[in-house]
């Protein structure tokens, strides 16, 4: 049997890297999977990153994030798809794997180190930040989670965690494993950045939700290929974040075209971009029109996180019972 989990964070708008990395597979893997595929917007995880979190914009982000979603084509009476911090069981089991995880495994981790460098003081949570995604996926017994090779590393660890707690208290949990989208597993930031994060702000990312024409805005000033200064210079569509954009939105005869038409110094950079946007448009417009229909009736998304949370629950809770009885905790009422 094979069942999916996979989470997105609440701390900034959705971007092509979300969509292309993960959000398409969930919609794929829900299809194949329908209520074995669990998704959640984790918002405990929000407030361990300072630079990205406020009390005051959380739960509107939350909102969007599920609406975006489903407007990609998430379908919430398919899939299981909730809040995080709406299912208690999340954070109950973090604890209680938190409690046999290794500081040293948890130091390793780059995107800790690469946060934590950026801080002057150094929230415990962002150090934990691993161990309550792996409560997310072993929560569910998830075999499968659909990420960007960014949280390769964190789905490594809670194979780790899984494989020491079934030695520890008996076989429990599967090792699950990452599936990665080939064609996107690292999208750049349109500003140069090796990867596009919510995290590094509006100038990195393409919102998949952001009007054409300010998308068109960060375009047409991104950098191209830095070996071709002038128009006459033949360029690499390979080591180009607008080569990579074209892989992901245009057709195969435009990205012959503009792949030719770069190595040969045919097109020009600007004229490459501008044949980037018809596929754009092609791929977003829809996105964004069932957005603005979903803003219309709000209702809808708050009933479709409801109805997730409700079954989330459903699983969670007798896989809580079973983790407290495996671990020797006194059961209300029951004489040990
Ligand atoms: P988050 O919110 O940063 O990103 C959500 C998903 O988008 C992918 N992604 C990308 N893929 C390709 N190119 C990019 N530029 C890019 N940027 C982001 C991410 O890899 C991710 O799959 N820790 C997770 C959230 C999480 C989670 C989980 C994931 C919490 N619990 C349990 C899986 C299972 C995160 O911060 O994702």
């Amino acid at each position: 049997m094979t069942r999916v989990f996979s989470g997105i964070q609440p701390t900034g708008e959705p971007h092509i890297g979300n969509y292309f990395g993960a959000m398409r597979n969930y919609v794929r893997l829900g299809q194949q999977y329908g209520s074995d595929a669990i998704y959640c917007i984790v918002d405990l995880h929000a407030p361990t990153n300072p630079a990205a979190y406020d009390p005051a914009t959380l739960a509107r982000l939350t909102f969007e994030m599920a609406l975006a979603n489903m407007a990609v084509g998430l379908d919430p009476e398919q899939v299981i798809f909730f809040v995080q911090s709406q299912v208690r069981e999340h954070t109950e089991l973090s604890w209680l794997l938190t409690v046999n995880t290794p500081l040293g495994e948890l130091e390793r981790m780059t995107q800790f180190k690469d946060k934590a460098g950026k801080l002057e003081s150094i929230p415990a949570g962002l150090l934990m930040y691993p161990v309550l995604m792996a409560a997310d996926i072993l929560l569910y017994k998830a075999d499968t989670v659909p990420v960007g090779e960014d949280q390769v590393q964190h789905i490594e660890l809670t194979r780790e965690i899984a494989r020491r707690f079934n030695h520890a208290y008996g076989p429990t949990f599967p090792e699950p494993r990452a599936v990665l989208e080939q064609a996107a597993l690292r999208v750049p930031g349109v500003d140069g950045h090796a990867k596009m994060s919510k995290s590094k702000g509006e100038s990195s990312t393409i919102g998949l939700l952001e009007p054409l024409g300010s998308i068109w805005n960060k375009v047409r000033p991104a950098p191209t290929d830095p070996a071709r200064v002038r128009r006459s210079d033949p360029g690499n569509p390979d080591i180009c974040l607008i080569g990579d954009y074209h892989k992901l939105f245009s057709d195969a005869q435009t990205l012959l075209e503009i792949t030719d038409g770069c190595r040969t110094a045919g097109i020009g950079c600007i004229d490459c971009k501008k044949r980037l946007m018809p596929g754009i448009e092609r791929e977003l417009t829809p996105i964004q029109a069932r957005a603005a229909e979903l803003r219309e009736r709000p209702e809808t998304v708050l009933a479709g996180l409801a109805y997730g949370a409700e079954r989330a629950r459903a699983i969670a809770a007798p896989v809580m019972d079973e983790v407290r009885t495996r671990m020797g905790f006194l059961r209300a009422g029951a004489r040990p």
